[in-house]
């Protein structure tokens, strides 16, 4: 099962990924993740893209899609794979179609998680994630229990003015990737706005085995 998790900037895509992960087994690609362990690595790679995640601007589409390109070829992504913030524009849609191409496979599902900008924001802002684990936690939604507080931390780009510069990106330059799918009839919509986080899981479980 090859799926894309679709969606603006704190719609949800890790926080449903992980349960995907846990429930069939396959692995989570998320190109934050990986940019995020390259800064803190401080690898050459990680400094140039720091500052651009900093202020909420996409990384270069080469960068990326060599980083997806590796990921994908390796042999636990045999069984399926859940990408997650990626493809991010659509020629890297375009170039993701062309690597899975070339390893025999191709999407089966692009799943969009749907919610208001203003829940975005509250979401957003109220992130905290465990540098021990990588649980993300939410101060009023998901509470972080049996937690140090030291080893919970805030994204640096996790403050409102680099959220609505996110948002702007999202319009402008990720949500046309939608488009690119429904072309290819792979797109299925679930509102997650203000549901419970185990039912969109479950909606989502529904339309993967469907
Ligand atoms: P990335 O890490 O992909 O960030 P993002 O797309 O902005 O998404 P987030 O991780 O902020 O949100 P999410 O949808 O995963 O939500 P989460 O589950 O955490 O990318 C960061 C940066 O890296 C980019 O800006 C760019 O610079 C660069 N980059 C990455 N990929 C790239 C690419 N392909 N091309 C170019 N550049 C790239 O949830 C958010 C919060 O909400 C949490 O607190 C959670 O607990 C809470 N929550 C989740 N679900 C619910 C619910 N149902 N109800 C209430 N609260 C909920
Ligand atoms: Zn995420």
């Amino acid at each position: 099962m090859n799926i894309v998790l679709f969606g603006a900037p704190g719609a949800g895509k890790g926080t449903q990924a992980k349960q995907l992960v846990k429930k069939y087994g396959i692995p989570q690609i998320s190109t934050g993740d990986i940019l995020r362990a390259a800064i803190a690595n401080k690898t050459p790679l990680g400094l140039q893209a720091k500052e651009l995640m900093d202020q909420g601007k996409l990384v270069s589409d080469e960068i990326v899609d060599g980083l997806v390109e590796k990921r994908l070829a390796e042999k636990d992504c045999e069984e399926g794979f859940i990408l997650d913030g990626f493809p991010r524009t659509v020629a890297q849609a375009q170039k993701l179609d062309k690597i899975l191409d070339r390893l025999g496979k191709k999407i089966d599902k692009v799943i969009e998680l749907r919610v208001s900008d203003e829940e975005i924001i509250e979401r957003i802002t109220g992130r905290r994630v465990s540098k021990k684990t990588g649980k993300i936690y939410h101060i009023k939604y998901n509470p972080p229990v049996d937690e140090n507080p030291e080893d919970l931390y805030q994204r640096p780009d996790d403050n409102e003015e680099t959220v609505r510069n996110r948002l702007k990106v999202y319009k402008e330059q990720t949500a046309p990737v939608l488009d690119f799918y429904k072309a290819q009839n792979k797109v299925y919509s679930v509102g997650g706005h203000k549901e419970k986080m185990e039912e969109i899981t479950q909606a989502i479980v529904e339309i993967l085995e469907k």
